[in-house]
């Protein structure tokens, strides 16, 4: 399929537009270690929950009763995944439809300093038979140019899933595959490099709360 870029409003996530400033950090809580180190915030910690809370209704609407083996792709999506686990449990301990779950974990790495390499690694998925029949939601924080989800999806559709959802927090405006457009998308961000709330920028970041645009200085200060 053609390479198209991600027209806004595309992928049923909350746009932010390219034009967009974000908050000030100023008007937010932030470690003090991050100082100078971002240029602003362009999803606050209590909105990513909101829409977390809705996306996972959405979920339990198309898959309430299903049993489900949740994948949660790590490091990066490990507080999404949380969170969103959490959310599908209140639903199931609040209605009368519940979704039993399993959540496992695999880790993938491609980027190195801003850039995607072409070395991506799946790290914990060398047996993922027990998929088979299954009904999988995977789990990921941010799809950029979608390399690496359909990467992740060729190799789990090898173990013969029943059904295979996607859930990701964040998708960029980058030109991307439109065949990896994930099933449930939180935001619909632009093209910039965005870390917190588990992302990082060389392991850095995920001890911050909101979703931010990093600075200059701060891509500086932690390159490798
Ligand atoms: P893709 O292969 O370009 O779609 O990139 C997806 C992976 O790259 C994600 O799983 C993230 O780990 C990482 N990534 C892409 N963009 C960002 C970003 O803006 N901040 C932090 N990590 C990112
Ligand atoms: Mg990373």
């Amino acid at each position: 399929m053609a390479d198209v870029s991600v027209p806004p409003g595309r992928t049923g996530g909350i746009v932010i537009n390219d034009d967009w400033p974000g908050y000030s950090l100023d008007l937010f809580s932030f470690p003090a270690h991050y100082s100078g180190d971002l240029d602003s915030v362009i999803i606050p910690h209590g909105l990513i929950m909101d829409r977390t809370e809705r996306l996972a209704r959405n979920i339990m609407d198309d898959l309430g009763e299903h049993d489900i083996v949740v994948l949660c792709v790590l490091k990066g999506g490990y507080q999404f995944c949380a969170d969103l686990v959490d959310r599908i449990k209140a639903l199931s301990r609040n209605s009368n439809r519940s979704i039993p779950m399993r959540v496992h974990f695999i880790r993938l790495k491609s980027y190195l300093n801003d850039q995607s390499t072409e070395d991506l690694h799946i790290v914990g998925a060398e047996d993922l038979s027990f998929l088979a029949d299954k009904n999988v939601l995977i789990v990921e924080a941010i799809v950029g140019t979608g390399k690496t989800m359909k990467t992740l999806l060729k190799h789990v559709e090898a173990f013969r899933p029943k059904m295979i959802k996607v859930a990701g927090l964040l998708v960029k405006r980058v030109p991307l595959n439109s065949a990896c457009l994930p099933d449930y998308v939180g935001f619909e961000i632009p093209n910039h490099f965005v870390v917190g709330y588990a992302l990082d920028y060389n392991e850095y970041f995920r001890d911050l709360n909101h979703i931010c645009v990093i600075s200059e200085s701060g891509k500086i200060k932690y390159k490798i």
